[in-house]
């Protein structure tokens, strides 16, 4: 990565993005974990808001960055970090709703594989359907982790919806029915995307809804909970 780089969404000047970046939806939740979890963070991006900082973990660069809502902004973000920044992992760090009964609010899902209702995938070729699958190494890293920090992460597969509205129940009652542990927008599309490019991706989230018991976090408990996925994806990336 050189000094002053652009490409057609991220402007860096003066500053690095790291080999592994972690990825908020929310550009001012990136801001927020710069500035509270990395030493010495400096911010590389401000194009369009979506702001991204670099700073260093127990001694290791480590960036992280909005990837904004949904598949297309998860996608366009993750592509150019992998093909124009020289980034090498990427860690989705963000809320989901809950879907099965074993999954309860504030719980740390780590995403094995996404299901999804977009057809994000096709556009790579591959007759049939692509799988968005999280890397081996990551998700047993991830794994590793949260059993030493004393997080009881659960691992399993995720639906990754384009809508966060529906008219009706039948998609995330399918969804809950074939297993998949919670819903949310965007793990599909850094898992695509990753294979695509021949780069690493891992999605770990909190539970921060649950479709079928209607409880929702608070903000301050979304904080709380945060804070576990926070220290499993911190360590993720340390390793
Ligand atoms: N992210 C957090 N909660 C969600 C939900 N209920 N549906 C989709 N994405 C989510």
């Amino acid at each position: 990565m050189t000094k002053t780089s652009v490409s057609a969404s991220i402007s860096v000047k003066d500053a690095e993005i790291a080999k592994i970046v972690l990825m908020p939806g929310d550009p001012l939740r990136a801001k927020h974990v710069a500035e509270r979890y990395l030493e010495t963070p400096v911010c590389f991006n401000t194009v369009r808001n979506m702001l991204g900082y670099t700073g260093t973990y127990k001694g290791k660069k480590i960036s992280v960055m909005g990837s904004g809502m949904g598949i297309p902004s998860m996608g366009l973000y993750a592509t150019e970090l992998y093909t124009q920044f020289d980034v090498d992992a990427i860690i989705r760090i963000g809320s989901a709703g809950g879907l099965v009964d074993e999954v309860h609010m504030r719980d740390v899902v780590i995403a094995m594989a996404a299901s999804s209702n977009s057809s994000y995938g096709d556009a790579f070729g591959l007759p049939g359907h692509l799988t968005p699958v999280a890397n081996y190494g990551m998700l047993a890293n991830a794994v590793e982790s949260a059993q030493q920090l004393g997080v009881h992460a659960k691992v399993g597969p995720v639906y990754t919806s384009d809508h966060f509205y529906y008219p009706t129940t039948e998609v995330n009652d399918k969804a809950r029915e074939l297993g998949h542990l919670a819903v949310e927008m965007e793990t599909a599309g850094l898992y695509w995307t990753a294979a695509a490019c021949h780069k690493k991706a891992l999605s770990i989230l909190t539970i921060s809804d649950h479709i079928y018991t209607g409880e929702a976090l608070s903000a301050e408990d979304r904080q709380e909970s945060f804070h576990e996925m926070m220290e499993v994806a911190l360590e993720t990336a340390w390793r």
